[in-house]
């Protein structure tokens, strides 16, 4: 997979004196359906997470409190997407090396995912995902 296909996608923005409301839903604000979603949280300064790659599994990640790095990889290029809102996140599509560093105290990451969680489906060495044919 090319790392263009990754993108920043802006969700509904409901503004009100109450406060503010953003939703998404499959299909519509995202490019998939969802079966799965999970959240990372209470990680410790410095820590990184994912370090993997997903044969089938897509996924749309909010920074829904704080902020943090989503790293991801082709094998050509890097990119470095900064989350620190929860009206926006960033598709990853198939076969895109990626990790998540840099949180701040309290963030939060949501991820929605487009299958349920199958450790098959993952490449967990860089060596191995750069000898996968391209998707
Ligand atoms: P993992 O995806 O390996 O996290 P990271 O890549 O950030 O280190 O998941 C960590 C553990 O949690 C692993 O043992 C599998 C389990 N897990 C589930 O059971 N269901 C899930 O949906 C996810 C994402 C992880």
């Amino acid at each position: 997979m090319d790392i263009e296909f990754a993108k920043i996608i802006d969700l509904p923005k409901v503004l009100d004196e109450r406060g503010n409301l953003s939703f998404l839903e499959e299909n519509k604000h995202i490019p998939f359906a969802i079966k799965r979603t999970y959240w990372i949280y209470d990680v410790p300064g410095g820590e990184k997470r994912g370090g993997h790659s997903y044969k089938k599994n897509q996924e749309f990640i909010i920074a829904m409190s704080g902020s943090f790095d989503v790293v991801l990889a082709d094998r050509n290029k890097t990119k470095v997407f900064s989350l620190n809102r929860s009206y926006y996140g960033l598709y990853v599509p198939i076969g895109l090396w990626r990790h998540l560093e840099n949180f701040s105290t309290n963030s939060l990451a949501f991820i929605v995912a487009s299958e349920d969680y199958d450790a098959e489906d993952y490449i967990r060495e860089y060596n191995e995902f750069l000898l996968t044919p391209k998707i």
